[in-house]
């Protein structure tokens, strides 16, 4: 036995003869699944929530409308009378892994204040290891453990290592445009994939375009619940760490910026959407910045910037005062870009930079509202770096690779989650385009090494992970 794990758990891990994965007896109250992030090569995050029921509500009223079609809720409405509902409960929540070292954590209170989340650092770990874990609840102190709920997740690759690391990026999911009853058929093809880890960037829930409209953290909260309750998303998710960003929709309204009011959703607000983001996925710390860097072996670093809580208003005038990320984010993203060694550096603004985008929008670096702060960025890239920094991006809800004809900057849209939700693009721009579609899926990039060179592959896929577009860059050493 492996100190400190009880029979029962032994046998969740797959330790003593026992098929992983195999059911647990007894039920779990974690209808809204568990989520692993902010992996690095010796820590990870796990996201738990203890749930009152062992299932989403399957049959309560539906609420699914979107832009003017959205509406508030009526004020005597209760969340759990709604379709898709997962109310939380009290209890005590702790998470048994395996996968060199093993152990156990504390158990956590869980309650009200948080939604009846928590979060735990996993530290001490294995860089570069599959991990396998159980997600245990209680209802109380001593009380008896619920069933429980698997899942697995790997470190990171450390920077001197070369190694072959593989990601999805995925973004803009509506649950209106939903195109299965269980969810999305993206989160399965990723799930079929097995990447390292997955980054969503941006738009996992809409608060303010679609029904119904948030006007309150109860409204919010069920916002998160329904998505992410969805079978084909706690499924995914169990099984593959990831990272999230959060764009306009799932902070607060549409554009927005942290000082932005929008009448329809008083009384809640930008702040509130920023705590509520940081309660509902793994994240770092309270009081520490959303932007964050991710280095996977020699040949690939990710940057995540955090393109809303900084901004000025989209609507003041463009000149060097504007911005979207802030002097002193600004000022960490080129001393860190400057300051790394690897191969392969992939900016993951939510928003785009490149572009090209419609020209109605105004919240962007592609759009004329921040020219000024975009060329910098670009010029900046363009002097510094010799092509090794390349752009992705979500919030387009199309997929695109587009290249700078200014600075040479190469720019991948991953495109929405659904085909449903595709659409709003300006079209075929021949200058910038070298690929564009209108429809769903996700973006892939796989770092490899052969013969003295070091290639990433970026690849768009369709929902059902069929390659549409494929593009490498390579590099020799
Ligand atoms: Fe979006």
């Amino acid at each position: 036995m492996v100190e400190g794990l009880s029979r029962r758990q032994m046998l969740a891990l797959g330790l003593g003869g026992a098929v992983y994965g195999a059911a647990v007896p007894g039920e779990t109250h974690q209808s809204t699944g568990c989520k692993v992030g902010e992996m690095t090569t010796r820590s990870a995050r796990v996201w738990m929530r203890r749930t009152a029921a062992s299932h989403r509500l399957a049959n309560g009223i539906v609420r699914k409308a979107h832009n003017k079609d959205a509406r508030l809720l009526p004020p005597d409405t209760r969340i759990e009378t709604l379709e898709g509902s997962a109310m939380g409960a009290p209890g005590y929540v702790r998470v048994v892994y395996k996968g060199g070292p093993s152990g156990a954590t504390k158990w956590l209170e869980v309650n009200e204040a948080a939604d009846f989340a928590a979060q735990i650092n996993l530290s001490g770990l294995r860089p570069d290891t599959a991990y396998r874990y159980v997600v245990e609840t209680r209802a109380t102190r001593n009380g008896r453990v619920d069933g429980e709920l698997t899942g697995g997740f790997q470190t990171l690759p450390v920077a001197g290592r070369p190694a072959a690391v593989s990601i999805a990026m995925l973004s803009c999911q509506m649950y209106c445009h939903m195109d299965r009853p269980d969810g999305f058929h993206l989160y399965e093809s990723i799930q079929r994939d097995a990447p390292h880890f997955l980054l969503s960037c941006g738009d996992n829930v809409y608060y303010d375009n679609e029904d119904p409209i948030a006007n309150s953290e109860a409204v919010a909260r069920y916002h998160w619940q329904r998505m992410y309750s969805l079978p084909t998303l706690v499924n995914s998710l169990r099984h593959t760490g990831g990272y999230w960003q959060k764009d306009d929709h799932d902070v607060f309204s549409n554009d927005a910026w942290p000082t932005m009011a929008d009448k329809r959703m008083a009384p809640f607000t930008f702040v509130q959407g920023q705590r509520i983001f940081r309660e509902q996925v793994p994240a770092p710390l309270t009081g520490q910045p959303l932007y964050r860097t991710v280095r996977a072996g020699a040949d690939i670093e990710l940057w995540l910037p955090e393109a809303r809580d900084y901004r000025t208003p989209n609507d003041d005038p463009d000149g060097p005062g504007k911005t979207i990320w802030g002097a002193e984010q600004k000022a960490w993203l080129m001393k860190s870009l400057r300051a790394s060694n690897a191969t392969w550096k992939i900016l993951v603004n939510p928003n785009p930079i490149v572009g090209p985008d419609r020209t109605t929008k105004n919240d962007n670096h592609a759009n004329p509202g921040f020219a000024y702060e975009s060329r910098e960025i670009r010029e900046f890239l363009k002097s510094n770096f010799d092509g090794n920094v390349i752009s992705f991006c979500g919030d387009r809800h199309w997929q695109y690779h587009s290249v700078d004809p200014e600075t040479g900057l190469h720019e991948f849209g991953c495109g929405p989650a659904s085909d449903e939700h595709a659409g709003g693009t300006p079209g075929l721009d021949k200058l910038r385009h070298r690929f564009h579609r209108v429809l769903g899926g996700y973006a892939s990039l796989e770092v490899s090494r052969e013969g003295g060179s070091c290639s990433l592959r970026v690849r768009h896929r369709d929902v059902k992970g069929v390659t549409v577009y494929s593009h490498t860059f390579t590099r020799k050493g």
